[in-house]
């Protein structure tokens, strides 16, 4: 039997982290979960919604750390996971994506020659003024075992001086939650309470600091949704992030003066897939919705210069348009009127539902450090 602490933070991290759980429910005699929330996303919509639509059990252990600095965050997490390490002595930490709370818990563990696993290992954007990249490249160099979505982050890992046996391709666990979650998301009422039942929309999330932090880089985004929102109307629900700095910005009225674009609050997981599995365009800066929108067939324009998820672009699905408002504009037009060919739909290798399985098959060989 093995003890495993799994460690999750923040929005995306309950979605990877809700099928690793519910696999080692399924095989109690092999593994003892213990499930500790950091606290880094608290808020009803960011966390309480998704613990309930995964159907996640509540956390043994809240941290409560809240959101601050990058420095502050970080170290308020490393400071009150540390404890909970010594005192449970588990065989595995388990961390997932590539947040503060990632590289803050993979840290502890490291200074006490605990055992850590990082699940979606080996990205790279190449981008360091993003935080998730120093995140991504620090929790590879410390964790012991590395579970890698796709073989791009296998070479990745091995071109950074990682030995091969510390590397395990086990395939994406957010399409496990995608792939058992689809049906259920059929009976969200999101699309009706949008109005867009039977209608063509697009989708748009927005929270990246290089997309929403800086009034220039804010308005360029702006500058592209008043031109796409003329051909079809596109749902927006916002990250708190994104709201407040709208509002900070001075840009609330010239958001909501963009006939076409529906503002919503950021939505639970089952409503978001709802909205996303019916989306006839999505325009994104996030990561995990490249890769739903690969497994779902749906064109997806990326806001942002550079990716960790190139094979969602080598699928066909996503399209890098950077920031400025003449390509986003003309890649959103040329996914409009080139719709794609869902016969013709390639899947990643191992993107198949499956993925958590084999990441506690990887935590019973329990390599040796
Ligand atoms: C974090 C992750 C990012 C991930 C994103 C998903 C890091 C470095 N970034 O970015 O990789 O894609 O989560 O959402 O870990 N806020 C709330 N309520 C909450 C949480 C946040 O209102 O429950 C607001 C706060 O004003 C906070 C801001 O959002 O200051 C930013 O939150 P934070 O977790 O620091 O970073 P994200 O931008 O969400």
């Amino acid at each position: 039997m093995l003890k495993v602490i799994i460690v999750a933070g923040a929005r995306p991290n309950f979605i990877k982290v809700a099928p690793i759980i519910a696999a080692m429910r399924r095989r109690p005699k092999d593994f003892q979960p213990i499930l500790i929330h950091t606290g880094q996303h608290y808020d009803a919509a960011m966390s309480d919604a998704f613990f309930r639509d995964l159907e996640m059990p509540e956390p043994d252990v809240d941290l409560g750390v809240g959101s601050a600095s990058h420095a502050v965050q970080t170290a308020g997490i490393i400071q009150a996971f540390e404890p909970y390490v010594i005192s449970e002595r588990p065989d595995w930490v388990v961390v997932v994506g590539d947040v503060n709370s990632t590289v803050a818990c993979a840290l502890v563990c490291a200074k006490l020659d605990v055992k850590v696993a990082h699940v979606e290992a080996g990205l790279r954007s190449r981008d360091r003024t993003m935080p998730e990249e120093i995140n991504r490249v620090l929790t590879d160099q410390i964790a012991d075992l590395l579970l890698t979505p796709s073989s791009d982050a296998d070479e990745n890992l091995r071109a950074e001086g990682i030995p091969p046996e510390r590397i395990r391709f086990v395939g994406n666990i957010m399409i496990d939650s995608l792939l058992a979650n689809l049906e259920r998301a059929k009976r969200s009422t999101a699309r009706a309470d949008l109005g867009l039942v039977n209608k063509d929309y697009a989708v748009l999330t927005l929270h990246r600091p290089s997309n929403v932090d800086e009034e220039s880089a804010l308005v360029r985004v702006i500058e592209a949704l008043e031109e796409i929102a003329r051909r079809l109307p596109i749902v927006f629900p916002a990250h708190p992030r994104t709201r407040k700095m709208i509002e900070e910005l001075g840009l609330a009225e010239r958001v909501e003066n963009i006939k076409g674009l529906i503002l919503a609050d950021a939505l639970g997981y089952l409503d978001f897939l709802q909205l996303l599995s019916g989306a006839r365009l999505v325009l994104t800066d996030s990561g995990g919705i490249q890769e739903e929108t690969t497994v779902l067939g749906i064109p997806c324009i990326t806001l942002r210069k550079n990716t960790e998820r190139p094979i969602t672009i080598e699928m066909g699905t996503n399209k890098l348009a950077g920031a400025e408002p003449a390509k986003i504009v003309a890649a959103a037009n040329e996914a409009l009127d080139n719709p794609p060919d869902k016969a013709a739909l390639r899947i990643p290798p191992l993107w198949d539902g499956r993925t958590a399985d084999r990441i506690l098959d990887a935590l019973l060989q329990n390599p040796e450090r």
